[in-house]
């Protein structure tokens, strides 16, 4: 049995339906609901009691100390965190509770767990086979100039958003949990995600999803800042090879190997979607691309040295940017009552602030 924070947002439940596919080992699934957790991404699990979903806090110290002495898991997996950019422009504080004070609570509770399973065990958990793995960001290492190498796992933590900055504490958390307690952790480092779930605030599923409702497709500044992409599902099967081969006390990049300028990718799925679901008006979805102001301090490269996984796990992506954007694609046309039952409400409010009008060159 394995606990897993974070199992209702975009990755999350994509790692829950991979694993329970691949090694249908039992998740307890440990999820706020925050706008960002969504029931419905794990609709297909309900009855299944392979998956045991409870609603709280990572910081919730007595909830997750609970849990962990009724279920005594083998491994603990840290998806949970608050995790767009530009919400964290607009308010920070939310970030450093769960990125930075919630991971703290985490750890400690995980540190006291850890402390009192037995040296060996010959049926459950020990202390030696124990595992804490750290979903973590490429946005950590900060910005990269267009002749720069890609980000290896030596590369300094420099953090730009605070969102980055959330996360780079986090990283240092763990590490610090590793080398003062012994805890056995490992972190991952992975670059931008893409599939079904996303919640259409991030780049690709907001433009999927303004294309098919005729609005613009907001592109942030030039449209030249590069981006990694990697498919969720890829992304979801390197952390359960870390997880099951990782080296305690060591950092994996995960990556791509796809850099892009955001300008191409949004070119790349008007372009799928003029096949799939060409417009009535016979125009094409790229007429709707639209110039607005760019994010404050916006990191303009990242790219990802994925090496040391291929090398040390034998890990690579299975899907290319070409088969991976389509079925992303083909998924958000197949899943209308997903978007629309995500866009309402709370969904509106944010649109509104983020883009409302005032934005636009
Ligand atoms: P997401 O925002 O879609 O989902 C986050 C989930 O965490 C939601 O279900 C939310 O309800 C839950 N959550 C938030 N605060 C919580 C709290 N205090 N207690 C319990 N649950 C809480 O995020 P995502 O895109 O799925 O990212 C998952 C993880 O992967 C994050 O740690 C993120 O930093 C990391 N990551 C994301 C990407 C990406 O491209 N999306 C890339 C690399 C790493
Ligand atoms: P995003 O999906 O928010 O991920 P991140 O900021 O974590 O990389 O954004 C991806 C890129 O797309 C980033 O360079 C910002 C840009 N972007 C836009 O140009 N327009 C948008 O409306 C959004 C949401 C992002």
């Amino acid at each position: 049995m394995i606990l897993v924070t974070g199992c209702a947002g975009f990755i999350g439940a994509n790692f829950v339906h991979a694993w329970l596919e691949r090694t249908g080992e039992a998740v307890i699934n440990l999820d706020r609901l925050t706008y960002a957790g969504n029931p419905e991404n794990l609709a297909s699990l309900r009855g299944d009691p392979r998956h045991v979903f409870v609603q709280g806090d990572i910081g919730d110290r007595a909830l997750v100390g609970a849990l962990l002495a009724q279920y005594r898991p083998r491994a603990v997996l840290h998806f949970a965190a608050e995790s767009h950019v530009d919400r964290s422009i607009l308010g920070p504080g939310e970030f450093i509770q769960t990125n930075i004070v919630g991971t703290f609570g985490l750890l400690e509770m995980v540190r006291e767990y850890w402390g009192r399973l037995p040296e060996s065990a010959p049926e459950g958990p020990d202390r030696r086979g124990f595992r804490f793995l750290h979903v973590s960001t490429d946005e950590v290492y900060g910005t990269l100039a267009p002749a720069d190498p890609p980000f290896a796992e030596t590369h300094p933590h420099l953090p730009n958003s605070p969102y980055a900055a959330s996360k780079a504490a986090s990283d240092h958390l763990v590490r610090a949990w590793h080398h003062t307690y012994g805890l056995p952790v490992l972190t991952t480092n992975c670059s931008n995600n893409y599939g079904p779930y996303q919640f259409p605030e991030k780049l690709i599923p907001l433009v999927i999803h303004n294309a098919l409702a005729g609005k613009p497709l907001p592109i942030y500044g030039d449209g030249q800042q590069v981006r990694d992409w990697l498919y969720v599902e890829d992304h979801c099967l390197a952390i359960m090879r870390v997880l099951e081969s990782g080296t305690v006390g060591e950092t994996y990049n995960i990556g791509g190997w796809n850099e892009q300028p955001n300008l191409a990718v949004v070119q790349t799925i008007c372009t799928v979607l003029d096949g799939l679901h060409p417009r009535s008006d016979g125009g094409g979805y790229a007429g709707q691309i639209t110039f607005v102001q760019d994010r404050p301090g916006h990191d303009r490269r990242y790219a990802i040295d994925a090496r040391k996984i291929a090398r040390a796990l034998g890990w690579k992506p299975l899907e290319t940017f070409a088969s991976g954007i389509l079925k992303t694609v083909r998924w958000y046309l197949e899943h209308p009552e997903w978007v629309q039952g995500v866009t309402s409400g709370a969904y509106r409010q944010w649109v509104d602030r983020q883009y409302g009008g005032t934005k636009e060159r």
